[in-house]
C-alpha cells in the first residue's frame, strides 16, 4: 500500500475552540452589524478570516522568545534578524517595522508622492490604501488569466508585461517610483508569480530605470510553486529559489505575520544604502529606532527562526497540501473556486456561487455570512466592499472577481477541521438558489471600509 501524505510536525500544545448553535450565531452576526470583523473570536468555531499572525509557532521559535535581547539600540536580536534576512533573502540593509502596512508606510513616505503611478499585480488593500492616501494611483497589470477562475494557468499572479509597458509609456518613467510585485498574489487568489516573470519584469524595469519592490508576505509559498511548477527548478532547494527571486528585486516590504510565522512583525529590506538612510528617518518617526522599529527583541528572534523554517520544503509541502486538501473537496462537489488552488487560501467565486444576489448587494459578503451562520466558520469578503469607492467619483468599485477567501492559518488546524469547513460550504451550496438577496451598507469609512463597515440585511 502506498503511504499517504502526513504532516511534518506533531502537536505539543492545544487551545480549546467552542462550537455554538445556529440561533446563537444568527444573533451574534446581527449584533455585529453583519461585519465578520466585529465578531468576538469565541463566537467563531473555525477561524479562516486570515492566515496573518494566526499561525502556530514552533518549539524553536518559542524558545527563541526566551533569548530576546530587549536593548533599545544594537540588540543581539536585531543582528539575528539581520543575519536571517541577509542569508535567506540576500539584502544588506533592512529596517524592522511592527507589521507589513507599517513597512509600506515608512517606505512609501520615502518614495511615493502626489500624482505618482504605482503599477503592479493586484496590490493588496493596505498597499493600495497607502498609495491612494498619498494621492497617487495604483494600476493593476496582472495577466488576464487571473480573472477567469476556471483557467488553470500555473502562475496566475504574473504581471502582464504589455500592460506594464503601456502604463510606463503612458505616464512616463519619472512618474513611477517603483513597480510592485506581490508574491504570492493574495488578491488574485494566493496565486504565484513565475521566476521567468520576475526576471522579465526586472529587465523591463531596468530598461526604464525603475526600481522593483516585492510585497513579500508569502514569498516562501511563491518559491514552493516555482519549485513544483516551473521547468528547471524541481531540483533546486527553496532557499536557492528564494535567493534567485530576490536577485530581481531592489527592495521588499514584508508582513512577517505570514511567511515568517510570527504573530506580529514586519520589515523593509533594500540593496541601496542611500534609500536605507532616507527610510531610516521615517522609521524612527513612525516605528521606533532602526534596530527595533516597533518590534520586541524576542519577536525579532522568533521572526529570524520563522524565516528559516518557512523556507524548508517539508514545511511548505505540509502547509500547501492542506490548503489543496480543502480546495479539492470543494472542486469535487462542483463549488466554483479559483483554480488552481492558491498557496494560503481557497477562494470561492461568489458571483457563480450566488448568481441570484445582485452585485450591489455584495454576494461575497452574503456568502461569508451564510457560511458563518451555517457552521461558525469565518472567512472574509474579497470583493466590492473591500475594493472601496473610487477616490475621485466616490462610486462603488466592482472588481473583476468577487470572492470569499478561506485563509488557512499555518500549522493550526487539522484536516478534520478542513472536512468540517467543506461540509458547511456544501450545505450552503445545496440551498444556494434560495438565497436571493444580500446586504446594504449603512455606515462606512472613507478608506479600507471593510474592516468597520456596518450592514443591514435586505
Ligand atoms: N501585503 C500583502 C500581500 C498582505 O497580504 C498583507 C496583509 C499586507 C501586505 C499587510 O500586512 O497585515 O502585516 O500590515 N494581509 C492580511 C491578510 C491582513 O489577511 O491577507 P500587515
Amino acid at each position: 500500500m502506498e503511504l499517504p501524505f502526513a504532516e511534518n510536525y506533531k502537536i505539543k500544545m492545544v487551545e480549546t475552540i467552542k462550537r455554538s448553535t445556529r440561533e446563537e450565531r444568527e444573533q451574534w452576526i446581527k449584533d455585529a452589524k453583519y461585519n465578520l470583523f466585529n465578531l468576538k473570536s469565541n463566537q467563531v468555531f473555525i477561524d479562516l478570516l486570515t492566515d496573518s499572525g494566526t499561525g502556530a509557532m514552533s518549539d524553536k521559535q518559542w524558545s527563541e522568545l526566551m533569548l530576546g535581547d530587549e536593548s533599545y539600540a544594537g540588540a543581539s536580536s536585531y543582528y539575528k534578524m539581520k543575519d536571517a534576512i541577509t542569508n535567506i533573502l540576500g539584502f544588506e540593509y533592512f529596517l524592522p517595522t511592527h507589521q507589513g502596512r507599517a513597512a509600506e508606510n515608512v517606505l512609501f513616505s520615502t518614495l511615493v508622492k502626489q500624482g505618482d503611478i504605482v503599477p503592479g499585480n493586484s496590490h493588496f488593500d493596505t498597499t493600495k490604501g497607502h498609495i491612494e492616501f498619498r494621492k497617487a494611483t495604483a494600476i493593476d497589470c496582472t495577466i488576464n488569466e487571473a480573472f477567469d477562475t476556471e483557467n488553470t494557468h500555473p502562475f496566475k499572479g504574473n504581471v502582464d508585461l504589455n500592460k506594464l509597458e503601456k502604463v510606463i509609456n503612458e505616464h512616463g518613467a519619472d512618474k513611477i517610483p517603483f513597480i510592485i510585485i506581490t508574491v504570492t498574489n493574495n488578491t488574485a487568489g494566493g496565486q504565484p508569480v513565475s521566476m521567468q516573470n520576475l526576471r522579465d519584469v526586472k529587465k523591463l524595469a531596468d530598461k526604464y530605470t525603475i526600481p522593483v519592490l516585492y510585497d513579500s508576505a508569502r514569498f516562501a509559498e511563491n518559491a514552493y510553486f516555482i519549485k513544483t511548477r516551473e521547468t528547471g527548478y524541481a531540483d533546486k532547494s527553496i532557499k536557492e529559489i528564494v535567493r534567485e527571486m530576490y536577485t530581481y528585486a531592489d527592495m521588499m516590504t514584508m508582513s512577517s505575520k505570514k511567511d515568517a510565522i510570527v504573530n506580529m512583525g514586519g520589515f523593509i529590506a533594500m540593496k541601496d544604502k542611500t534609500l536605507f538612510e532616507k527610510a531610516s528617518m521615517f522609521n524612527i518617526v513612525f516605528e521606533g529606532f532602526i534596530t527595533y522599529g516597533g518590534m520586541s527583541g524576542r519577536d525579532m528572534n522568533a521572526l529570524a527562526q520563522g524565516l528559516k523554517e518557512a523556507t524548508e520544503f517539508e514545511y511548505l509541502e505540509t502547509r500547501i497540501k492542506q490548503v489543496e486538501y480543502l480546495g479539492k473537496q470543494l472542486i469535487d462537489y462542483g463549488i466554483p473556486v479559483q483554480h488552481p488552488i492558491g498557496g494560503h487560501a481557497v477562494f470561492i467565486n461568489a458571483l457563480k456561487f450566488l448568481p441570484n444576489v445582485p452585485r450591489n448587494e455584495f454576494p461575497a459578503q452574503t456568502l461569508a455570512i451564510e457560511l458563518y451562520k451555517e457552521a461558525g466558520v469565518r472567512g472574509v469578503e474579497i470583493g466590492a466592499i473591500m475594493a472601496d469607492r473610487d477616490p475621485v467619483t466616490r462610486e462603488n468599485r466592482y472588481p473583476d472577481l468577487e470572492l470569499v477567501r478561506l485563509a488557512i492559518p499555518r500549522r493550526t488546524y487539522t484536516n478534520n477541521h478542513m472536512d468540517y469547513v467543506a461540509a458547511a460550504l456544501i450545505n450552503v451550496f445545496d440551498r444556494r438558489n434560495a438565497i436571493k438577496s444580500g446586504y446594504k451598507i449603512i455606515k462606512e469609512a472613507e478608506v479600507l471600509r471593510h474592516f468597520t463597515v456596518e450592514l443591514e440585511q435586505l
